[in-house]
């Protein structure tokens, strides 16, 4: 079996490239939505429909465990997928997401005041405020959502003069709490992390999910030789896109570096 990375787009591909740092020997199928792309400004409902489409495409590709990039498919479905779909239709295969690592890294950090960036679907659902509370109650949360953000990374403008501003304005009411830390709670703002940093403070601490994800899976799979043992690892790399576009091409060589040359390192399925 082979280890499934999903994301709405092609942001989760940051997330798949520190997992293959940290695990490089396994096997990976990568599934990007990217004609439904963006979630975060969708209905609860319509996320876990196309979480569910996702994980059931990435199931009969032969994965014995998912990992949900998307923070806005972890924060709105995982929950229920693991409590209702999965008990149901397949016990013995494994979905875990991005929002407890970096929820356990708000611990390892100590931290007290958290802020939280992401979409605004991944916000208005208070996953992070619900997980951070369940294990560190004291610590105090501060949201705020980002919807600009995915669209002018995906477009490759992240040297532009507009995006530092959009940043500004995003992080001054965060900037005002005197939070402690920050996580980076959307696939693609690990990759304006340092941007991020320099507005919103040296001593602010950036919790940025890639790596955390790829340290907490290598964790996971020490603990759990049921599912270990049942991986691949040929070092194999599948990648599926719903939406065969020359963005997707060039962006996915900005995510995920020179791997891609050219259309035949993408399959297009459609889900
Ligand atoms: N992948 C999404 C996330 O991490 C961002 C893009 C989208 O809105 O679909 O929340």
């Amino acid at each position: 079996m082979k280890i499934g990375v999903f994301d709405s787009g092609l942001g989760g591909l940051s997330i798949l490239r520190e997992i293959i740092k940290v695990l490089p020997d396994y096997d990976y199928v990568y599934l990007g939505d990217n004609a439904r792309v963006p979630y975060g400004g969708r209905s609860d409902k319509v996320i876990y429909q196309f979480t569910k489409n996702a994980v059931d495409f990435l199931f009969k590709k032969n994965c014995g465990l998912i990992v949900l990039a998307c923070n806005t498919a972890s924060s709105m479905s995982l929950q229920r997928i693991q409590q209702e779909y999965l008990a149901k239709n397949y016990p013995d295969r494994r979905v875990l997401g991005v929002i407890k690592p970096a929820v356990e890294k708000v611990g390892e950090l100590q931290a007290k005041r958290v802020g939280v960036i992401g979409t605004y679907a991944t916000v208005n659902s208070k996953a992070f405020i619900r997980e951070i509370k369940k294990v560190y109650p004291k610590a105090q949360i501060f949201q705020k959502a980002c919807p600009l953000l995915v669209p002018i990374i995906e477009e490759g403008e992240i040297d532009w003069i507009g995006l530092k501003l959009i940043l500004e304005k995003y992080l001054a009411p965060l900037k005002k709490k005197k939070i402690d830390s920050l996580i980076l709670g959307c696939t693609h703002y690990g990759l304006i992390a340092n941007k991020i940093q320099s507005i919103i403070g040296k001593d602010v601490r950036i919790i940025t999910e890639g790596i955390e994800t790829a340290i907490k899976l290598k964790d996971y799979l020490a603990r759990h030789p049921e599912i270990e043992f049942k991986l691949l690892k040929n070092k194999a790399r599948e990648f599926y896109v719903t939406d065969l576009n020359l963005r997707f091409l060039k962006m996915a060589r900005f995510f995920l570096g020179k791997k891609f040359r050219n259309f035949k390192d993408l399959t297009f399925i459609s889900i």
